[in-house]
């Protein structure tokens, strides 16, 4: 099997009213269809944006990305990597998530995205570095 890890960042089409049902929707739903495909992976997720690192087995991480770019909740999508992997980074979730909220909003800081930053406009290794201490030091 050849490990494929996959990062992308997205511009959220989420309205605020609907951000506390739909959160738990989307994760809950990644998790069940990631189980299923062998996925793992972590989702930060800040006001207007979204990036997402999916690790698997190639051709389940170009279904599963598929399925993301086919979800209206999704405005722009940049691809920032697609790459063979050695190993997984996030072995232990099917997918681990984040929210730029007052309890994790300093190690946001931490990586330069402050109140009036968005994870859609970040760089690939910020991306997955703040995903990984995030991963690492569970809220
Ligand atoms: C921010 C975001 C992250 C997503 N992550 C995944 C994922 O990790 N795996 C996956 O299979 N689908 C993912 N999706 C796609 C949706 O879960 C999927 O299109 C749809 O919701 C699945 O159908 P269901 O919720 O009706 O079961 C994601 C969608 C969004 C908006």
């Amino acid at each position: 099997m050849t490990l494929t890890q996959l990062v992308y960042a997205s511009r959220s089409r989420l309205v605020e009213a609907e951000r506390s049902v739909e959160i738990p929707r989307i994760l809950a739903s990644a998790q069940r269809l990631n189980e299923l495909n062998g996925i793992t992976g972590f989702l930060l997720v800040t006001p207007g944006g979204f990036a997402q690192i999916l690790e698997g087995e190639g051709d389940s991480v170009v279904e599963t990305y598929g399925r993301i770019m086919a979800d209206p909740r999704h405005g722009d999508l940049r691809l920032l990597q697609q790459a063979t992997a050695i190993e997984r980074r996030f072995a232990g979730w099917t997918m681990g998530m984040a929210e730029r909220d007052p309890t994790t909003e300093f190690i946001f800081g931490l990586y330069g995205i402050s109140a009036d930053a968005d994870i859609f406009d970040q760089q690939l290794d910020t991306i997955v570095d703040l995903a990984g201490q995030l991963a690492a030091h569970p809220a």
